[in-house]
């Protein structure tokens, strides 16, 4: 059976108070919430502890982007409420294996940011790790020097899906670039812009829905 991809909805405010308006609007219609890199390092932890108070229900991430201190981070994510944390795959190893101890200690996961350098042979370190999930990111700032989907990306995230990796995919995601990704496992879109900034967000919302019905009917 195929896995219909959930969406995720990323809180990148510069102010805590603009996340929680957009998170009350739109959390009935998205799967998975995320305290964006921007709104934790704009907010503090305590954006985690909001969105858990306000969204009980929902998976909760702390994108926190972890390049070292993995188990004190992991303690300040996990304990404010996250379910999953994300590592940046430039981390070290020891790094990645103290984050994921914490987080298996709250029943939790980390995720991989894949960005800039990595090899297929790092992600097999850290499937052996006992790192289930990973995140495909093109990022903001490659988004705007011009930088699209193509079939290098599609490769790479099938190589990674072969590993047994779980993928999230992310950057500048709208509908109309769902069916670009109809072969590939994808856990979660987490769209943020497109979401939260779009003229009626709860139609945005309904949009991705309806693309990924579309695509991933089962
Ligand atoms: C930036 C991020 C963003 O949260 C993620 O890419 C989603 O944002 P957008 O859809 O606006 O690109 O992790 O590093």
């Amino acid at each position: 059976m195929t896995i219909k991809p959930r969406l995720q909805l990323a809180l990148d405010h510069t102010r805590l108070d603009a996340a929680l308006q957009t998170v009350d609007r739109l959390h009935p219609y998205v799967d998975i919430i995320e305290a964006g890199t921007i709104l934790c390092i704009s907010a503090g932890i305590q954006a985690v502890s909001a969105l858990r108070e306000r969204c009980p229900q929902h998976t909760l991430v702390a994108d926190l982007k972890v390049a070292d201190a993995g188990a004190t981070l992991a303690e300040q994510a996990f304990s404010q409420g996250a379910n999953w944390m994300t590592v940046i795959c430039a981390a070290p190893l020891a790094t990645m294996a103290s984050a994921l101890e914490v987080a298996e200690r709250y029943r939790g996961e980390i995720q991989i940011e894949l960005f800039g350098r990595w090899t297929l042979e790092d992600a097999k370190a850290w499937r052996d790790l006992g790192i289930k999930q990973a995140i495909y990111h093109r990022g903001r700032d490659a988004q705007a020097s011009g930088q699209t989907w193509g079939q290098q990306d599609l490769d790479t995230m099938k190589a990674l899906s072969d590993l047994g990796v779980e993928l999230s995919v992310t950057g500048g995601i709208v509908p109309a670039d769902l069916p670009l990704f109809k072969d590939i496992a994808v856990t979660a879109f987490i769209a943020g812009r497109a979401l939260a900034e779009a003229a009626d967000p709860v139609v945005a919302a309904r949009q991705f829905h309806t693309a990924i019905d579309d695509i991933w009917r089962s």
